[in-house]
């Protein structure tokens, strides 16, 4: 079997390997020239745990290919993906379908025969009517089914989620044209059938909402838990034992209630917003989804005010190292990152402000102040700084020595917004410690 994948970004590149680890052949298309140029010579655009061995084992085994040529890519392929950025639009919060539509618009024109086009790509709901409106208009001579395959993978455990998914969604239209995509899209995770991996599958409309309410959903429980944080710490409650004492019932489950400085990524903030936006034209607005994406923004603000607060209300002249900038840890994924949105205001406030992060550096520097310095280890970073902020929790940032970094620092304040540390050790080590949620 064989299919063309559209964009070799995260969702692309992960997508297609695994794909061809399953035995497919899969072309990866991009319009990135340079990306396409690298990945021919092995070079991974990206950090993915496992990604550099699996597409160096799959391409050399002639199973995956890289291109730029589209025509060629589409040659013989029974399946189409795309797999493009939607990312947020400016201004209105909607979903940038540009490059969906663009990318549509380009497999038509080069499309030879019958053809099954996969939305992977998350999109607002409407969207795979649309495409298919696009296609149709500009090849009315040919046979082309469309199809919506929402994407689940997180980064950072992008290989394992796909090749051993929770459930994958398949939205096709009514009709015999529908059940064809069906069976090729059947076909296509067939070796998940190892794993009774369910296959939900529905019209293209309900498949491109379940992206969205899952996402909203897991959202919404990330801000749950951080505003339960802010109560904690008003009333003298341990958010992690409410967490747990929550997350063991069953009917709740305990993913998701880690408190920390707000989410960000390339997904929720988008498409929590782009939900938003949707319910709002339909007609059928979603406070819930509304006030989760307002509390994050807030809460994403306060966390700066936090570590001046923390600094005696001032952090002018203050040297602050700073472990993680990524939105999570193994990945280099730096969109949305809290990064973003707390360093920028210290910096401003006058804050030397020394970064380490085993990934993300190369990214952030795109993206933050150009005052930002980067230092080559987390110990470099704290050497001679008034305060630390852990901000994303790398397993390298657990394992630090609490004597040796107090040792390198000039101050003594920390500031743990991912609650990995132990705040009864990190005090007996002379730290000023404060974390999320806890007396
Ligand atoms: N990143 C994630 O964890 C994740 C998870 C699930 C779903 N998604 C969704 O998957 C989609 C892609 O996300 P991503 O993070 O992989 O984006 P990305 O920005 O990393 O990659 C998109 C790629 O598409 C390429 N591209 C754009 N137009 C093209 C065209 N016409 N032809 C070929 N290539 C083209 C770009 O050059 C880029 O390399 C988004 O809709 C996103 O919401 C992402």
């Amino acid at each position: 079997m064989r299919i063309a994948m559209l964009g070799a970004g995260y969702v692309g590149l992960v997508s297609g390997a695994c794909f061809a680890e399953f035995g497919v052949e899969v072309c990866l298309v991009d319009t990135d020239a340079a990306k396409i140029a690298g990945l021919r010579e092995g070079r991974i655009p990206i950090y993915e745990p496992g990604l550099d061995r699996l597409v160096e084992d799959n391409a050399r085994e002639g199973r995956l290919r890289f291109t730029t040529d589209l025509a060629g890519a589409m040659a013989g392929a029974e399946a189409v993906f795309l797999a493009v950025g939607t990312p947020s639009r400016r201004g209105d919060g909607h979903a940038d379908l540009s490059y969906v539509f663009a990318a549509a618009e380009q497999v038509a024109r080069a499309a030879t025969g019958p053809l099954v086009l996969v939305t992977k790509s998350t999109v607002p709901v409407g969207t795979g009517r649309q495409v298919r409106d696009i296609v149709r208009e500009a090849r009315p001579d040919l046979a082309v089914e469309v199809a919506s395959n929402p994407e689940f993978l997180r980064e950072g455990s992008a290989i394992g989620d796909f090749m051993r998914p929770d459930r994958v969604v398949i939205g096709t239209e009514a009709g015999p044209g529908g059940e064809r995509a069906l069976a090729v899209l059947r076909r296509l995770y067939r070796p998940l059938y190892l794993f009774e991996t369910p296959i939900v599958a529905t019209s293209i409309e309900t498949a491109e909402l379940i992206k969205y309410a899952a996402n909203a959903f897991l959202a919404m429980k990330v801000t749950f838990i951080n505003e339960m944080a802010d109560l904690c710490e008003r009333v003298g409650a341990d958010v992690h034992d409410v967490a747990r004492g929550m997350g063991l019932d069953g009917r709740i489950g305990s993913k998701f209630l880690h408190p920390g400085p707000g989410y960000g990524g390339s997904c929720f903030p988008k498409d929590t917003l782009a939900l938003a936006r949707t319910a709002e034209d339909a007609g059928s607005p979603l406070r819930l989804v509304e006030t989760t994406v307002a509390a994050n923004e807030a809460r994403k603000a306060t966390m700066a005010e936090r570590v001046v607060a923390a600094m005696g209300g001032s952090v002018a002249g203050k040297t602050i190292a700073v472990l993680g900038l990524t939105f999570k840890p193994e990945t280099d994924d730096m969109r949305d990152a809290p990064s973003l949105s707390v360093l920028p205001p210290l910096a401003a406030a006058g804050a030397t402000i020394r970064a380490f992060d085993p990934s993300g550096m190369d990214y952030a520097r795109q993206l933050l102040p150009a005052s930002v310095e980067y230092a080559a280890s987390a110990l470099e970073a704290a050497e001679g700084a008034d305060a630390l902020v852990l901000l994303t929790e790398w397993n390298a940032f657990r394992a630090l020595s609490p004597a040796r970094l107090r040792a390198a620092m000039r101050g003594d304040v920390l500031l743990d917004f991912r609650n990995v540390y132990d705040p009864e050790a990190m005090r007996a080590e002379g730290f000023r410690y404060h974390s999320i949620g806890r007396p």
